[in-house]
């Protein structure tokens, strides 16, 4: 049997794929077992942003790989330590960092840090946590229940008690659900999953004042829009407005699974041993990979280069004369193009132009490639996109 017949015989059908096998990469680019080639504006759902084939990071996993890939969480290790020295030097407001293996652990640990924070300091009641329409912050039971979606919701139901949604954009309906119950308003800056909807100035700077307001923490999911994918290391430094806590992931060793979230000194001092914990985060192979990643990508060159391809891309693609294209949001690598017709058909026709493409709900292609896209890439993907769309319009 092929890997397609094996993965149809013996893998739980949780996810739809089309009928192509990857096999290797190079910058930008993915080939399949035909030996055709993609060019990747998908990047493994915003991760792999040093794209395929780097030398630094082989270089590393090859050091790495000759050595303890674990030793838990029982000892100390270098390169996480390294690792949150960096993040914490990069992070205006992030004293100390704690490591998880996914997205969706950082959004759990992030709530988890809130409800013990307003216990320790606040007494019992101060539980709720307010999420917004649209967001997406992982599968797991907590962070599902800040996901507002009823198909992802339903056949698991009940989720974690004490969540309140609001508005997204709307300082109205935030202000209408924060009060003294409230122990932290969690959203994503930029919203991915829900299409790319970059949050207002307005309405970050008016939660801040709502979570200070209410003794309530702040924490900014930018497992998708951070680590250099706006052309600044954190979507938030757009912004101007701080959170309490903030969960990265995705990108962060380039395609090892890692989470972090980042906090303040006020967050970290009511966290003690044995509060909260897991055997493989921070371990040595995977956290000496990001090490390059965040080397590589905080380098203000890197971003300035993200901020300027993320610009022509965003430009070239508003000046596509197709009827089906509504708008063009985003910002840097980030990037939506709402369509008034389902986005699945496109995503499809993508393959056989050589194009890995994504959709962002129903209608809207989130546009995510690994940041070293070069200009004459984007050239290229700008004139197979406008072709799918003529084929599916
Ligand atoms: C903003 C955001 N938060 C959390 C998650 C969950 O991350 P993971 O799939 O690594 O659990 C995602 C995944 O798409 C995400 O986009």
């Amino acid at each position: 049997m092929n890997p397609i017949e094996l993965e149809q015989k013996y893998l739980v059908h949780a996810y739809n794929r089309p009928p192509i096998v990857l096999t290797d990469g190079q910058g930008a680019w993915l080939e399949d077992a035909d030996g055709n080639r993609y060019l990747d504006l998908v990047a493994g759902i915003a991760v792999s942003a040093l794209g395929y084939g780097d030398a630094a990071i082989a270089q590393t996993i090859c050091e790495a790989g000759k050595k303890p890939l674990h030793y838990s969480n029982l000892y100390h290790n270098e390169p996480m330590a390294r690792l949150a020295a960096k993040l914490v030097e990069i992070t205006p407001f992030a004293d100390r960092v704690h490591f998880q293996n996914s997205g969706t652990e950082s959004t759990e640990a992030a709530m988890k840090f809130a409800r013990k924070f307003a216990r320790t300091h606040f007494g019992e009641g101060k539980t709720n946590i307010v999420a917004f329409t649209g967001a997406f912050h992982g599968r797991t039971m907590g962070a599902l229940a800040v996901t507002p979606r009823e198909k992802y919701q339903k056949p698991y139901l009940p989720l974690m008690p004490g969540v309140r949604f609001a508005a997204f954009n709307d300082i109205e309906s935030a202000t209408a659900a924060i009060d003294d119950s409230v122990c932290a308003v969690i959203l994503e800056p930029i919203q991915g999953e829900g299409g790319i909807h970059p949050a207002e100035e307005a309405f970050l700077v008016a939660l801040r004042e709502l979570t200070h307001q209410h003794n309530a923490l702040l924490i900014f999911d930018e497992v998708q829009c951070g680590v250099g994918r706006t052309g600044s290391f954190w979507a938030h430094e757009q912004y101007g407005v701080l959170p309490d806590i903030l969960c990265s992931a995705k990108p962060l060793a380039n395609g090892l699974p890692i989470g972090a979230v980042l906090v303040t000194e006020r967050v970290a001092d009511v966290i003690h041993p044995g509060d909260h914990g897991t055997t493989f985060a921070g371990g040595p192979f995977v956290t000496s990979v990001a090490n390059v990643v965040v080397d590589r990508i905080s380098d203000p060159a890197f971003l300035q280069r993200v901020r300027e391809t993320g610009a022509y891309f965003k430009e070239r693609l508003e000046s596509l004369d197709n009827p089906h294209i509504q708008e063009v949001r985003g910002r840097g690598l980030m990037l939506g193009v709402q369509l008034d017709m389902p986005a699945a058909p496109a995503v499809q026709a993508g393959y056989k132009h050589g194009l890995l493409l994504l959709n962002a709900g129903a209608d809207v292609l989130r546009l995510v490639p690994p940041l070293i896209i070069s200009k004459d890439e984007i050239d290229i993907a700008v004139e197979r996109l406008a072709a799918v769309l003529v084929e599916v319009g």
